[in-house]
């Protein structure tokens, strides 16, 4: 059987580093946090989530966005994507050269409230100007909608809440949609329920989609996904992740399992899987910690097992 619907080429947003780092506790040293970056450039992801310049009293973690920003290296075949949550953000973005922003708002009420501190409609008000002046100024301009399948404060989110939220944001400019199962609550069903109601208001080419595999269901969700011709996901190195205002969640879908699965069915990322175990086993060893990933895992095991042989051989 095939899918006839399949894309031939899948646009991996990688954002490890920060929705996979935002959430460490631990604080992770500049450089390590550049060197991650940079090796992620290496493996060749082709749009990267650098940072975010959102409140270093909110999100600490991510409070060397500019150190962090400026010393990446800036291949010019790819997109450097950093999250700005009003003028304040998009001010510091622009300050460090930042040619790509995204800005971001839930699709629940409640999570707005404990994420941005502002009610949905506050936000997609505040964003008119972010969003504008970024325009005017030739930036590629993005926006993430959290709590799009589930919210963790008030369960449920109708369909109707995330197409209303993606409509406005379309309205102010944004290029491009990502929408977000912040908490991994997510079910194949709910994908294509949500991509048949939001395809009358975005164009398939211009959407994103964002699983954490908090419940296991984020490779069957991108499949979903895929069988509805969206291309574009939001993954993490090693399976890094976890929002701060999101209790329970856990990791993003791991780059190196949609990777392996995509490159598996015949379809391109562009992205070099040796080299993107590179990356992970590097912040793996700085967060002290082996990545969850399973694809990363069995890989590592098996390049184990073959160097023992090849010892033993020797
Ligand atoms: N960068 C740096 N500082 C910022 C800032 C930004 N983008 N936006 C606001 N601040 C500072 C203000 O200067 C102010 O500082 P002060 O208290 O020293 O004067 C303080 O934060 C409060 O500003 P205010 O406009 O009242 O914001 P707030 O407290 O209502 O917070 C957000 C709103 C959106 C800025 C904040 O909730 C935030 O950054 N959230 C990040 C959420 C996030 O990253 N989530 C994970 C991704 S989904
Ligand atoms: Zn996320």
């Amino acid at each position: 059987m095939t899918l006839a619907n399949l894309p031939g080429r899948v646009t991996i947003c990688e954002v490890g580093p920060r929705d996979g780092l935002q959430n460490e506790a631990a604080p992770i040293a500049a450089d390590d946090k550049i060197r991650f970056c940079d090796l992620l450039s290496d493996a060749g992801v082709p749009i990267l989530e650098a940072t975010s310049f959102v409140s270093p009293a909110h999100v600490p973690q991510m409070a060397d966005a500019e150190t962090v920003f400026r010393a990446i290296r800036k291949d010019a075949d790819r997109t450097y994507l950093v999250l700005v949550p009003n003028e304040r953000g998009l001010e510091r973005a622009m300050a460090c050269g930042v040619r790509a922003i995204a800005v971001f708002t839930a699709a629940s009420e409640a999570f707005a409230q404990a994420n941005i501190r502002m009610s949905i409609d506050r936000s997609v008000e505040r964003f008119a100007n972010v969003v504008k002046r970024a325009k005017a100024d030739g930036m590629w301009v993005r926006a993430a909608i959290s709590t799009a399948f589930g919210c963790p404060f008030q369960g449920d989110v109708p369909v109707a809440d995330v197409v209303r939220v993606c409509a406005r944001l379309l309205d102010l400019g944004v290029d491009e949609l990502s929408v977000a199962d912040t908490i991994g609550v997510g079910t194949p069903n709910q994908v294509f329920d949500l991509i048949d109601a939001l395809r009358a208001v975005v164009p398939i080419d211009r959407l994103g989609l964002h699983f954490h595999d908090t419940r296991g269901t984020a490779l069957a969700n991108t499949m979903a996904g895929l069988a509805c011709g969206v291309h574009i996901y939001d993954t993490s190195a090693g399976g890094l992740g976890g929002c701060p205002f999101a209790p329970g969640a856990t990791g993003n879908c791991a780059t190196e399992d949609l990777v392996y699965m995509l490159h598996g069915m015949g379809i391109e990322t562009g992205i070099d899987l040796t080299k993107l175990r590179v990356a992970s086993r590097f912040i793996a060893t700085k967060l002290g910690r082996p990545p969850s990933s399973r694809a990363y895992t069995a890989l590592e095991a098996a390049d184990a097992r073959a160097a023992g042989l090849a010892a033993t051989a020797s």
